[in-house]
């Protein structure tokens, strides 16, 4: 299988010569889905464009913490704390016996240097020297230290060097770099490499240019399912009505629609191709029967308004669903939970439901928290105690990795 690593990673490029594989790395890093936003030192420059750079990563590359000389005439300041935190990895490849002295002294004279400090994930460094600077003292106590304080490195190998010499100081190669990471940081998923359809959110059927019918859902649950999903490697393809969430997570794209006919034409499009469907959103059952074309005025005659039923979406899934497709549906119940939320699995033909219970406190509509029964097609019934709904997510994928 092709790598999967949707991930942010900031990628720190010092100079030394294995920069010249820089390039190949990023489009690795790239091609398995992950985010690089390139941070180089002034000495990388010497070694590889940061054209070449920010073509492949699709970002511009960052060097210093202060750029001067901006169009005003001003200068810019990088948000090295930001940039940090915006990072799930901070990768150093190649990582210089410079960089790592610097690092392990806690030195600070560039925007990576202030990003290292400033990072709170995982940090990895790829070293990558001629082997007696590799062999030195110094060079080993330096990266002794950087362990010590949870800096993974990767490599270097032993081989040809660009000196012509041969030993320690190769730096390893930009695809067995991210395996390196993969297997670090990524749990073994089921999910990984599979498409998934997420939706999320309310609909608004619409009364008048102004006016619509709605609900209290605020799309947590569906995002936090599909930031979890997107966490295992699944190409998520998430369908959010009006909601005020946005995610940048890798491996997440997110369509936008406003009404219970567009999240379902959405849907139909993108279902066919989808190995899972997970139905959080809180679709609309009815809508206006006619949408006036200007706002009704208070002062006219009252006019009932006439509804008509939305299409189910889910249902129109659960029919067309195909044998190696598994389809997740939610129920939000005031009575009769259970009952009501089976009789869903089987009438929507779904492989797990689900069940929301609104008369628990801390679940439901816009809370962080949320309490859920789980309930397959199997008749296993898994009551979960009052969870954030990142920790729901990750309950109810794992409770669907055992039914894949
Ligand atoms: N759903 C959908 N399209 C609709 C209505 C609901 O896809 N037009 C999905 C929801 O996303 C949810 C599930 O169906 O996963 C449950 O919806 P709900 O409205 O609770 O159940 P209904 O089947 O409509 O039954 P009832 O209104 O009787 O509870």
């Amino acid at each position: 299988m092709d790598r999967v690593f949707p991930r942010k990673v900031l990628l720190g490029v010092t100079g030394g010569i294995a920069a010249f594989k820089s390039p190949l790395l990023v489009r690795a890093l790239v091609k398995a889905g992950a985010q690089v936003q390139v941070v180089m030192t002034r000495a990388a420059h010497d070694f590889v464009t940061p054209l070449t750079l920010s073509t492949l990563s699709g970002r511009p590359v960052l060097t210093e913490l202060v750029e001067r000389g901006a169009a005003d005439g001003g200068a810019t300041w990088n948000d090295h704390v930001h940039l940090a935190r915006w990072a799930d990895v901070v990768l150093i490849a190649p990582a210089t016996a410079n960089t790592l002295a610097k690092m392990a002294q806690g030195l600070c004279d560039d925007l990576l240097l202030a990003c290292y400090l400033s990072a709170t994930c995982p940090v990895f460094v790829a070293p990558a020297m001629d082997l007696e600077m590799f062999r030195d003292a110094g060079t080993q106590a330096n990266l002794e230290i950087l362990r010590g304080r949870a800096v993974k490195t990767i490599g270097p190998e032993n081989g040809e060097l660009a000196s012509g010499l041969s030993g320690d100081g190769r730096m390893t190669e930009p695809d067995a770099i991210v395996d390196a990471l993969i297997a670090a940081l990524m749990k073994p998923s089921k999910l990984a490499g599979m498409r998934i359809l997420i939706t999320a959110g309310p609909t608004q059927e619409a009364i008048d240019p102004v006016r619509y019918i709605g609900n209290r859902s605020t799309g947590k649950m569906g995002f936090a399912l599909a930031e979890e999903a997107a966490a295992r490697g699944a190409l998520v393809e998430l369908v959010a009505g009006p909601v005020a969430l946005t995610t940048d997570r890798p491996g997440v794209t997110t369509s936008n629609v406003v009404s219970a006919a567009e999240m379902a034409t959405a849907c139909k499009t993108r279902f066919g191709a989808c190995d899972v469907a997970i139905a959080s959103a809180a679709v609309a059952d009815w809508r206006p029967t006619k949408v006036a074309t200007a706002k009704l005025k208070k002062g006219a005659e009252l006019v009932p308004l006439q509804l008509e039923p939305t299409e189910d979406i889910l249902a129109w899934m659960g029919a067309n669903k195909r044998p190696h497709q598994r389809l997740v549906g939610f129920a939000l119940e005031t009575s009769d939970e259970r009952k009501n939320a089976e009789g869903k699995l089987v009438r929507k033909n779904l492989d797990l439901v689900v069940l929301n219970s609104l008369n628990d406190a801390g679940a439901g509509f816009g809370h962080d928290t949320n309490k859920v029964t789980l309930i397959d097609r199997d008749k296993n019934v898994e009551e979960l105690p009052l969870k954030t709904k990142a920790d729901t997510a990750i309950a109810i994928l794992d409770h669907l990795e055992r039914l894949l």
